[in-house]
């Protein structure tokens, strides 16, 4: 099936995002650095281990803070 200009174009595209909860000595750091481009037409699973930051990555697409 041909390419089409859609599929092209990123949909999702993240570039240095940050994230951390409390502050301090018990602030932690969530994401660090993280860059993330998912193009059109892309099916993309979000792998590791848990408490790596998987849920904390959704949420900042969905604009969840
Ligand atoms: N609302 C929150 N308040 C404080 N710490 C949080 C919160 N949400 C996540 N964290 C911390 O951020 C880190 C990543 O958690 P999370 O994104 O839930 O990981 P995963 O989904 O991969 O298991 C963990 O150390 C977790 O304790
Ligand atoms: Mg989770």
């Amino acid at each position: 099936m041909a390419e089409t200009a859609a599929a092209r174009q990123p949909r999702i595209e993240l570039r240095a995002i940050n994230k951390y909860f409390g502050g301090g000595e018990t602030r932690v750091d969530a994401l660090v650095d993280i860059a993330l481009t998912v193009m059109g037409g892309e099916r993309v699973g979000l792998l590791g281990p848990s408490v790596c930051g998987k849920s904390t990555l959704l949420n900042v697409i969905g604009c969840v803070t």
